[in-house]
């Protein structure tokens, strides 16, 4: 049986780009396969973070993913580090990954910009703390959005390297992408939507006023346009596909977007109200779960049991495999 993995951090917003480009399609994964989602709080430990209100900011990212559709029936859903063999294999991985590979990456060179003051080993190697969340699992199907590609991609390369050193072990998993891969910033469409930019992200638990207000400012043509969809209003169709899901409103759209006739109010005004009638449940789920402290954190235990069997299986198997078996 196929098996499915995936991550979020735990930086204390889940916004609209992380639910269309990847939770949205974890949700419709766990019935098809089996699925182990995954907090990933040592992630999070890569750039500063107050400890304090970390515990919290973790059991909110569960609640989100909970409220959002994720079955703890269907799915493991585990918090990193309560599987602590994920760095025992990253240990072994970055052993068989080059330097080079890691320098390379867009996103530590992004962060590294950001955070120029301290750029930790931790940035650098977070891609290979990556790979080994997915290769401890196994998994062969990733639901991730766009920016996560070139790591997905490093993934393989270090599976392939530890499968050409020490025996084949690892299956090469693949990305599964789909429409709203990669949903921009609304203030700034020609940058990914992301929580770290303040004004460019919508939060999944955000209330119908602001998402309403959110979505009229923002930037649709920036100047003239060469005769092609602009970022923004592309950004915003996007956003209609996905969450208009019967698609009329969509289609008589784009029609008249088409024959010119399109007044983009009238796009802002569908989208923001498609988005709300979707995201409200969310919200509404998200209310009530975040106070049951209790079962989240038993339904988190639940998952990080099922993860560990596996986990310790196929350690078992890397230690034998490269030799830690004195
Ligand atoms: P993170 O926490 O930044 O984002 C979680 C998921 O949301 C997707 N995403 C987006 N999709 C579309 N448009 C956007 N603007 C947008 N912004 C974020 C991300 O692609 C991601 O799928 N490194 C990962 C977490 C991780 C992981 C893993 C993922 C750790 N281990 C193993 C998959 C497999 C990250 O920081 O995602």
């Amino acid at each position: 049986m196929s098996r499915v993995f995936s991550g979020i951090q735990p930086t204390g917003v889940v916004h609209i780009g992380n639910y269309v480009g990847a939770i949205r399609n974890w949700v419709r994964l766990q019935d098809e396969m089996e699925s182990f989602y995954c907090i990933v709080d040592y992630h999070s430990m890569t750039i500063p973070y107050d400890a304090e209100s970390f515990p919290r900011r973790v059991l909110e990212a569960a609640a989100v993913n909970l409220a959002a559709g994720l079955d703890p029936e269907k799915t493991s859903l585990f918090i990193q580090s309560h599987v602590p063999e994920v760095t025992e294999l990253a240990w072994i991985l970055g052993c068989v990954t080059p330097l080079g590979e890691l320098q390379r990456m867009t996103q530590f060179k992004d962060k590294a910009r950001q955070h120029a003051q301290s750029i930790n080993a931790g940035l650098l190697n977070y891609p290979i703390l990556m790979a080994a969340d997915i290769l401890l699992y196994k998994a062969d199907t990733v639901p991730v959005g766009e920016d996560q590609l070139q790591h997905l991609e490093l993934t393989r390369e270090i599976a392939r390297r530890f499968n050409a050193a020490f025996g084949p072990t690892f299956p090469e998993p693949q990305a599964r992408l789909t429409t709203g891969a990669r949903i921009m910033a609304l203030n700034d469409p020609e940058r990914k939507m992301s929580k770290s930019v303040p004004g460019s992200y919508i939060a999944l638990t955000d209330e119908p006023d602001e998402i309403r207000r959110k979505i009229r400012r923002a930037v649709t043509d920036t100047g003239p346009t060469s005769g092609e969809m602009s970022p923004g209003v592309r950004n915003l169709f996007t956003l209609l596909e996905v969450f208009d899901t019967e698609g009329a409103t969509y289609r008589a759209l784009r029609e008249a977007y088409d024959q010119g006739t399109l007044r983009y109010v009238e796009l802002k005004d569908a989208v923001a109200d498609h988005m709300i009638a979707h995201l409200e449940p969310i919200r509404e789920r998200y209310q009530e779960l975040i106070h049951r402290q209790e079962e989240l954190r038993a339904i988190l235990a639940a998952g990080a049991d099922q993860a560990r069997k596996v986990a310790r299986a196929t350690m078992e198997e890397v230690r034998e495999r490269t030799g830690l078996r004195t």
